[in-house]
């Protein structure tokens, strides 16, 4: 127990730190410039492999400098790499990232992350069947993300599906997860109704999170919502995915559905206490402390 595989992003975030967000047409003085680990995908595997889980990929990136970075960097959280492609035909994946005022905005460039087609999948299949819980996102083609949840659904594996950026959803895609993890402004988008009335539809499979407020969920008799922790936030950047890697890890221990999610909310109110996506996760001591 304890295999995760992660089907997903890689980016290199271009981290731009500034007192205000320039209005359109602007351009402002910033404070500090970095380039960090990221891709939702990525930070998610490095969520669950610092808590301790064994974790395997599946992704593309560029044969370039920060492909070069980022596959460096996922050994060293000891991800097992060996899904990962590195392709000539696109760059590795970027994502613009500015953050001020407690917030961030993130213009997001696919590259290499959009060559992760079936194809790939199946040639690091075994990645899947191995896993007790598979986490996927949407930096990657929706076809992919359909065809994995598909094989997971017909080999009986858990499956979690942060439904980020979000796109129009399949009914049978919506079946076939184990769990939905949006954001309530993803969570809008996708089904364009109120948020009780979704959660009531799918019992014990949509899971929103909502900052601060934690996450709700609907457990079959009444919504659910399992609290956050007041934390001072230094940046929000990779708190959905900390969040979801840490649930992913959760489950794989057997944990109960609300004790998961009050896990991962922890996970998550570490993470925005840290500048950047990856280099603020916790491992399960510094979650201790
Ligand atoms: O969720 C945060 C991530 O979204 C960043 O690391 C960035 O790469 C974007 O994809």
């Amino acid at each position: 127990m304890g295999n995760i595989t992660v089907v997903g992003s890689i980016n290199a975030d271009l981290v731009t730190t500034s007192d205000c967000f320039p209005m359109v047409g602007e351009t402002i003085t910033g404070n500090t410039f970095t380039i960090l680990a990221g891709g939702k995908g990525a930070n998610q595997a490095v969520s669950a492999a610092k808590l301790g889980a064994d974790v395997s990929f599946i992704g593309c990136v560029g044969d370039d400098t920060n492909g070069q970075f980022l596959l460096k960097n996922m050994e060293n959280n000891q991800i097992n790499t060996g899904g990962i492609e590195v392709l000539n035909d696109l760059p590795t994946g970027v994502a613009q990232i500015t953050v001020a005022r407690d917030d961030n905005t993130i213009i997001f460039v696919p590259g290499a992350n959009h060559l992760l087609t079936e194809a790939v999948v199946n040639k690091h299949i075994e990645m899947i069947y191995q896993a007790d819980v598979v986490l996927l996102q949407l930096e990657i083609p929706l076809k992919t993300v359909e065809y994995v949840v598909e094989l997971c659904a017909k080999k009986g594996i858990k499956v979690i599906l942060n439904p980020a950026p979000s796109y129009d959803l399949a009914q049978s895609l919506l079946n076939n997860v184990t769990y939905l993890t949006p954001n309530e402004v993803e969570l809008e988008k996708i089904f364009g109704e109120d948020r009780a009335v979704v959660l009531e539809k799918y019992p014990n499979k949509v899971i929103m999170t909502c900052g601060g407020e934690g996450a709700y969920y609907h457990n079959g008799s009444r919504v659910v919502n399992v609290k956050g922790l007041p934390v001072k936030v230094v940046d929000t950047t990779g708190a959905g995915d900390s969040f979801n890697g840490a649930l992913a890890y959760a489950l794989t221990k057997n944990y109960q559905l609300t004790d998961a999610i009050k896990f991962a909310n922890k996970v998550a109110s570490k993470t925005v206490q840290g500048l950047g996506a990856q280099t603020a996760m916790p491992t399960l001591q510094e979650l201790q402390n």
